[in-house]
C-alpha cells in the first residue's frame, strides 16, 4: 500500500522499512484527548469519516525515485522522517517533499533503531529549543520513560544539566541509564509536593499544568506542556506574561534541522535508540492494544519491510 498517490518534482518515494505506533496514533484513532480538546480534534481528523485513513508519524526507509526537481536526495539513500500530523507512515510507500522533515538515516543504526529518534526526539528538541539549557541547570522530566521522556532525558543530560526523570519503579534503571541523576517514583511520591525547583520542567503526562507546576519553576525557567488540555494552551502566553517563565503549550514546529541535529547525536553515541516492542505490519493491531496501554517504554516499533 502506498500513502500518497503520484509524486510531484519535489518529492521522494520512499521505501518504508520501518515506523513506530506512538501516542499520537492512540489519540487520533481513540479520540481519547486532553479536556476541551474533542471537538477541535474531531474538526481536524474527522467529521464523518477519518481524514486519515493512515496512520503513522515517522519513518525510516530507502530512497526508490526521484521527482526531476529533486537535489538533496538520490536514489539508494537510506533515510529518516517525520510526516507529523499529515500521517501516513504505516505504508510501505510514502512521498515526501525533498523540502519536508527529512534527512539522512543515521550511519551505524538500522531502519529499526533510526526511527526511534523521530517522534520523541524532534518533540523533545522542539520544547528545549523553547528555553535555554545550561551545563547545571536543572531539568524535571514528568513521564521520562515514554517516547518524548527518554529522548529529553538524553538531550538535557547531553548539555551536561542536572536531570530528574519521573516514571515508575520499574522503569528507574532505564531512565538512570539514558542520564538522569534522579528519579522520582510517580506511584510513591509526587514531585510537585517534594518541595523542589527546576530550571526546566518538562510534562509529557499531562498531570503537571500552570496552576500545579508554575511555582515549582525557578524564576525566569520554564515549564514545557508537552501534553494540555484547552484552558493550558490558551492561557500559555498569558501565564508566561504574568509569571515571567516560558510557559510552552501547543504542537511543536518539527524541522529537518532537528532531525539532523538528532542524527549527529545518534552517530557519535550520545542519542540511543529505547524499543520496548518490534510488531511486524501484519500484527499492528497488537501494537496498537499495547501502545493503548499509555505504559510502553519509549518506542513500539513496526517493521513494515524486511531490510
Ligand atoms: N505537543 C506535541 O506536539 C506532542 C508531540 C508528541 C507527543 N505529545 C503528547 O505527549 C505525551 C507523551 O508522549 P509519549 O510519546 O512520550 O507517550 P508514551 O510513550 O505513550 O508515554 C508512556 C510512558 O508514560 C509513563 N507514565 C504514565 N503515567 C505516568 C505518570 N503519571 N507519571 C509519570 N510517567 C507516567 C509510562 O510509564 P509507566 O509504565 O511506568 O506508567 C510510560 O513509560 C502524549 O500525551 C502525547 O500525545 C505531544
Amino acid at each position: 500500500m502506498r500513502s500518497s498517490s503520484a509524486g510531484g518534482p519535489d518529492e521522494v518515494l520512499v521505501k518504508v522499512y520501518a515506523s513506530t505506533v506512538s501516542a499520537a496514533d492512540y489519540r487520533s484513532r481513540s479520540r481519547s484527548v486532553p479536556k476541551g480538546l474533542a471537538v477541535p480534534v474531531a474538526l481536524a481528523l474527522e467529521v464523518f469519516r477519518p481524514r486519515k485513513r493512515v496512520l503513522g508519524m515517522d519513518v525510516a526507509g530507502v530512497v526508490e525515485v526521484v521527482g526531476l526537481g529533486v537535489t538533496s536526495f538520490r536514489p539508494g539513500d537510506e533515510v529518516i522522517a517525520m510526516l507529523g500530523s499529515r500521517f501516513g507512515g504505516h505504508a510501505e510507500y510514502v512521498c515526501i517533499s525533498q523540502d519536508g522533515v527529512i534527512t539522512a538515516k543515521p550511519r551505524n543504526m538500522t531502519f529499526t533503531d533510526a526511527v526511534t529518534l523521530v517522534f520523541g526526539g524532534t518533540t523533545a528538541h522542539a520544547f528545549f529549543r523553547r528555553t535555554a539549557i545550561k551545563p547545571d541547570s536543572t531539568v524535571l522530566v514528568n513521564g521520562a520513560s515514554g517516547s518524548v521522556g527518554t529522548a529529553a532525558v538524553q538531550l538535557a543530560a547531553q548539555v551536561g544539566a542536572r536531570v530528574t526523570g519521573v516514571c515508575s519503579g520499574a522503569n528507574r534503571e532505564l531512565v538512570t541509564a539514558l542520564g538522569a541523576d534522579r528519579v522520582i517514583d510517580y506511584t510513591a511520591e509526587d514531585f510537585l509536593l517534594e518541595g523542589r525547583t527546576y530550571d526546566v520542567i518538562m510534562d509529557c503526562v499531562g498531570n503537571a499544568p500552570f496552576e500545579r507546576a508554575g511555582a515549582c519553576v525557578n524564576p525566569g525557567g520554564a515549564l514545557l506542556l508537552v501534553i494540555s488540555d484547552l484552558k493550558g494552551l490558551l492561557l500559555a502566553a498569558w501565564n508566561t506574561k504574568r509569571s515571567g517563565k516560558v510557559i510552552a503549550a501547543g504542537n511543536i514546529e518539527n524541522t529537518s534541522e532537528s532531525l539532523a541535529f538528532l542524527v549527529g547525536l545518534a552517530e557519535s553515541g550520545r542519542f540511543q535508540a529505547v524499543i520496548d516492542r518490534t510488531y511486524d505490519l501484519a500484527d499492528i493491531a497488537s501494537a496498537h492494544r499495547f501502545v493503548d496501554t499509555g505504559h510502553k517504554k519509549g518506542n513500539v516499533v513496526l517493521r513494515i519491510a524486511a531490510s
